[in-house]
């Protein structure tokens, strides 16, 4: 499965922010929510993949293949974040509080959220080794920052833990962009195979 891992550094952890000011009141919310929405859907379709979006010490986990009225418009990604940050007194310790159905929120960090991934964890990073040169991952976790540089803890941890550290091309783009490149680079199989 792809799993991708994705770093707020301005997002409110405060339910209360409200729909009709997503990049102000949310704290740039609204670029959070369209990563959530290039990871998860298709044209059509959604992905059998997860995202867990880290807002300080509590991560929001999507997960496509138990999703359900999940609409790819950031507003309603944005309110089921709302309604995720309003849950938190549901989750106990590890235990998460179910939202809704595919959506679940965990009082833990990006660290212990590592914690309890399996699969390759790679950094995405404008500085990273050029994407096309390796083989995709069987079961990749990609973690990338919103529109802030990662910070110096998370980024003394990423040195720490991840496997690979990878660019998916020579500028920095949004982190919603890098996450369709990334899958775009995983459904043709590292850039071979266009039928799927
Ligand atoms: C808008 S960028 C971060 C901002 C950038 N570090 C800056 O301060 O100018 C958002 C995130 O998307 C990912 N990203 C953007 N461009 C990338 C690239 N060329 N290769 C790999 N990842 C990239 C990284 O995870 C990055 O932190």
């Amino acid at each position: 499965m792809r799993q991708f891992v994705i770093c707020a550094h301005e997002a409110t952890a405060d339910s209360e922010f409200s729909l009709d000011d997503l990049p102000g009141e949310g704290g740039r919310m609204d670029l959070l929510c369209r990563a959530v929405g290039a990871a998860l859907f298709t044209s059509h379709g959604i992905r059998d993949a997860r995202v867990h979006l880290v807002i300080e010490d509590l991560t929001v986990q999507f997960d496509g293949a138990t999703a359900r009225n999940l609409n790819p418009d950031a507003r309603s990604t944005a309110a089921r974040v709302r309604d995720a940050l309003d849950s938190r007194a549901d989750a106990i310790g590890h235990q998460p509080a179910t939202v809704s159905p595919g959506v679940k929120l965990y009082r833990t960090g990006l660290a212990t959220t590592l914690d309890r991934l399996d699969g390759t964890l790679v950094q995405l990073h404008e500085d990273g080794t050029p994407l096309a040169t390796v083989d995709p991952p069987a079961n990749p976790v990609f973690v990338l920052s919103d529109h802030r540089d990662f910070t110096d803890e998370e980024a003394t941890l990423l040195a720490d833990r991840a496997d690979q550290r990878l660019r998916v091309g020579p500028r920095a783009i949004h982190a919603d962009h890098a996450v369709a490149v990334t899958h775009n680079w995983l459904d043709t199989d590292g850039y071979t195979d266009y039928e799927g």
